[in-house]
């Protein structure tokens, strides 16, 4: 088989990238290790910024997401010193960015949706391919070859795209001695449960609890999302539906806890938190793209967004290859995509860092947690810097 850019990995990166690129006449194909049912079944971002949204409008497949995701003004900061304020605070993002939102539209609806726009282009969409390998990469001549049963397929390209996602084969594929990771892993992780129930309020509340954190947020006015904070050791089956809304309750203001409406989870599982940077995001004709390259805890909302700007990047790079025959773009890609990667890493500590409970902090610790959030509370400044990033940066 032959195409111009072979991607590797068909999630949200994947898809959007070869969709893009297809619209300019740029012929791709996806290998997918998994099935579509399987793609689908997983339950991770719920908040994107509007440079995602304006991809997937760009993309022409943002119909769906513009009819049925809600822009979001706000969101809430539940706290112990929030006493007056009903337990929580108020961030006014629309007010602090100077007129942005972000947008609420789950990841399995906006992978629904690339799926299906890849059908309507009849774009080439491998599902199930194994023992994906991409070789030779360092030369003119890359090609990624998969296993389907007992025939190894070759596909023959000019470019791979590693959007494998962080188990993904992709980054493995560079030497050694060419890769620098860095990495932080946090000793929590994040059980998160869907119900087919009406959210508790109509904006997200972040919860900064003694117990730990919790998160109230949405997928739509009858599909709720929570999360709470978690030991790395704790699995799903130490977490019964009945447990799960106690803890969340104990953790959220008491007018919230009453306002609850719980119900069977849907789905429930745990992410652990990880902070992680692969530098060059180029070996060669190999390009990394989102959670391939770099992971975020979800706190910020930051991870597919990130994978956005990758995207853009990569995107405009390659049409420029193609249609004026420049690499300015290629050339810059790993410099330009890690310059606003790291800028969501900071964010994406820093919130996680302001909210969660560190079993190992010693008092000094909680102290200056505690006054970083009465800063952000107080100061302007601080808000319009939460409000800036959370909205996105520019690409
Ligand atoms: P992935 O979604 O991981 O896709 C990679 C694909 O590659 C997968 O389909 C995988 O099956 C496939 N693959 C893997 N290995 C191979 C292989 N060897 N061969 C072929 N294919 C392979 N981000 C936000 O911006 N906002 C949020 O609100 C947010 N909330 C989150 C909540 C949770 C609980 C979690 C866990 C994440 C959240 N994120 C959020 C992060 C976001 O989900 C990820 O950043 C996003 O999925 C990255 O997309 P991707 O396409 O780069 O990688
Ligand atoms: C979600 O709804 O899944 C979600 C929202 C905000 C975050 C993380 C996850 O920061």
């Amino acid at each position: 088989m032959k195409a111009d850019v072979c991607i590797i990995g068909g999630g949200p990166s994947g898809l959007l990238l070869s969709q893009l690129l297809q619209l300019q006449g740029i012929d791709t194909i996806v290998l997918e290790k998994y099935s579509r049912e399987h793609v689908l079944g997983r339950i991770r971002a719920g908040v994107l910024e509007h440079g995602f949204a304006e991809l997937m409008r760009e993309a022409k497949c943002g119909e769906r997401m513009d009819r049925e995701g809600e822009n979001h003004k706000g969101f809430y900061i539940a706290h112990d010193n929030a006493l007056d304020s009903g337990g929580m605070d108020h961030v006014d993002l629309f007010k602090y960015s100077g007129g942005s939102t972000v947008l609420v539209y789950g990841q399995t609806e906006l992978t629904r949706d690339l799926y299906e726009a890849r059908d309507r282009l009849g774009g080439k969409v491998v599902h199930n391919a194994e023992d994906v390998t991409p070789r030779d990469l360092d030369t003119d001549k890359p090609y990624v070859s998969y296993r389907d049963g007992d025939k190894v397929i070759r596909v023959d390209c000019q470019y791979v795209i590693g959007a494998d996602g962080f188990h993904g084969v992709s980054r493995r594929s560079i030497p050694k001695d060419v890769l620098r990771e860095y990495e932080r892993v946090y000793p929590f992780g994040w059980l998160g449960v869907l119900s087919r129930t009406k959210p508790v309020s109509p904006e997200l509340i972040y919860c900064k609890h003694e117990r730990g954190f919790a998160l109230c947020s949405l997928r739509s006015q009858v599909l709720s999302r929570y999360y709470i904070q978690v030991p790395l050791e704790d699995t799903t089956e130490d977490w019964s539906d009945d447990a799960f809304w106690a803890e969340l309750k104990r953790r959220v203001p008491q007018a919230i806890a009453d306002g609850l409406i719980t119900g069977s989870s849907i789905e429930k599982s745990i992410a652990p938190l990880r902070s992680f940077v692969a530098e060059p995001m180029r070996y060669g004709r190999l390009f990394l793209a989102g959670d391939a390259a770099h992971i975020v805890p979800p706190t910020g909302a930051r991870g597919l967004n990130s994978a956005a700007s990758d995207i853009y990047y990569l995107y405009h790079a390659l049409i420029d290859r193609y249609k004026k025959a420049d690499d300015t773009g290629l050339d810059a890609y790993s410099a330009r995509a890690l310059a606003r990667v790291w800028k969501a890493q900071r964010f994406s500590w820093w919130m996680t860092t302001l909210l969660h409970r560190f079993p190992n902090n010693i008092p000094y610790d909680d102290k200056l947690q505690q006054t970083e959030l009465a800063y952000l509370l107080s100061s302007e400044a601080a808000m319009r810097s939460l409000a800036e990033n959370y909205v996105g940066l520019p690409f």
